[in-house]
């Protein structure tokens, strides 16, 4: 409770545990000692006004309140403000509730709905790519199939047509391309699944990375000796992990860091789909870059088909959607982390076969 002036005049127990002091310290002392610094100045004034038309509401509707412990930390609060009037003036009696709790619930929730959401979204893109990509292959099959008969007919009589025809092959056999990795998004390339281990695949791939990333950029790997086995497509990993690797050297015009990092994982609520992949282990691939880092909105879009912000003729935007494609093919997850600025990490989760381990030493 407090009077016109400001002086706390009453507390009950709970506020002194939500605040941390005892009532001899508060009594008698300005209500403002309980609200972060940075709201003092304008706080007697609202005082002010409110003593001057005294009724019953919330204190500040429609804006974030906040409350100050003894020890200096802040949380957030809601507070109702009550008028009473008394022999010696008008005080109010102030309920205030520390909403903390409920404010970590929704953040947590609104991170939720943002990952449904953007599930929703991969899925239907999903669908929508390999409905396409699957009508285009058969119409593909049977251009590129009469072309090599008119090819091997030997009934190509002028150089114009030979051109023509050739012309004609080498197009298709890019759409071909296209094709394959737009089923690769869209979980229908044919996978030739073999049991790996991260560790030896990452190993036999350094040569390749270091020439990829060229003299500015250091490559470091972390690699966990306990690190289980996985079955999935070999080249379709070693893809994946280059197609990783030309995207962070991008991001690194000035030269940095690539590190690469296994380990044996579980998946947080947010990524497992289902709650069996909760209880199942998984080998992780972490690649993290010191680069340029994405902004909220290329983050969003970044594993999405033709997304890319690398100018025309410069990318294609198939990279990642064929790394998120071929990682949820094989029963895993991709999880991406980015700030302008800070970096990037991705981290590519695979289900775990079981607890075999081939050594990095191996
Ligand atoms: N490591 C990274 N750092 C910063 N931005 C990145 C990184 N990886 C991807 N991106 C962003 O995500 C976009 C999509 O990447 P993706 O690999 O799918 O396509 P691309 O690299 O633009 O083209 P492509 O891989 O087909 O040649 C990129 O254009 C870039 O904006
Ligand atoms: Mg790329």
């Amino acid at each position: 409770m407090t009077n016109h002036l400001g002086n706390i005049v009453l507390v009950n127990s709970q506020a002194e545990v939500t605040f941390g002091y005892n009532r001899n310290e508060l009594i008698g002392c300005r209500i403002e000692m309980l609200i972060p610094e940075r709201f003092r100045a304008n706080h007697p004034s609202l005082r002010g006004a409110f003593f001057g038309h005294a009724t019953s509401r919330p204190m500040g509707v429609g804006s974030d309140l906040f409350g100050l412990t003894k020890d200096g930390r802040e949380f957030p609060v809601e507070i109702g403000l009550n008028p009473i009037e008394t022999e010696t003036g008008t005080i109010v009696i102030s309920s205030i509730v520390d909403i903390s709790e409920r404010k970590r619930l929704e953040a947590r929730l609104r991170v939720a709905d943002e990952a449904v959401h953007q599930a929703r979204k991969m899925e239907s893109l999903g669908h929508l790519t390999g409905g396409i990509a699957h009508d285009f292959n058969n119409a593909l099959t049977i251009i590129i199939g009469n072309l090599d008969i008119v090819r091997r007919s030997g009934e190509i009589k002028t150089q114009r047509i030979q051109l023509a025809l050739q012309s004609a092959t080498h197009g298709s056999a890019n759409a071909a391309k296209l094709t394959k990795q737009l089923l690769g998004f869209s979980r229908q390339q044919k996978l030739d699944p073999e049991r790996l281990s991260l560790n030896v695949l990452i190993k036999g791939m350094t040569g390749m990375l270091v020439l990829t990333l060229g003299t500015g950029i250091s490559l470091e790997l972390v690699l966990a000796e306990d690190v289980g086995t996985i079955s999935t497509d070999a080249s379709l990993l070693e893809n994946a992990l280059l197609n990783i690797a030309i995207n962070a050297r991008d991001a690194m015009p000035d030269g940095g860091r690539l590190k690469i990092v296994t380990s044996n994982s579980y998946l947080d609520a947010s990524d497992a789909i289902t709650e069996d992949a909760l209880q199942r282990p998984f080998c992780c691939l972490v690649v993290t870059d010191t680069g340029s880092g994405m902004t909220k909105e290329t983050r969003e879009k970044a594993f999405e088909p033709f997304f890319t912000t690398k100018g025309i003729g410069k990318g294609t935007g198939l990279g990642l959607s064929q790394v998120y494609g071929f990682v949820n093919q094989s029963g895993g997850c991709v999880q991406l982390e980015s700030e302008i600025g800070l970096g990037t990490t991705f981290r590519l989760h695979f289900p775990r076969l079981d607890s075999e381990v081939i050594p990095a030493s191996f």
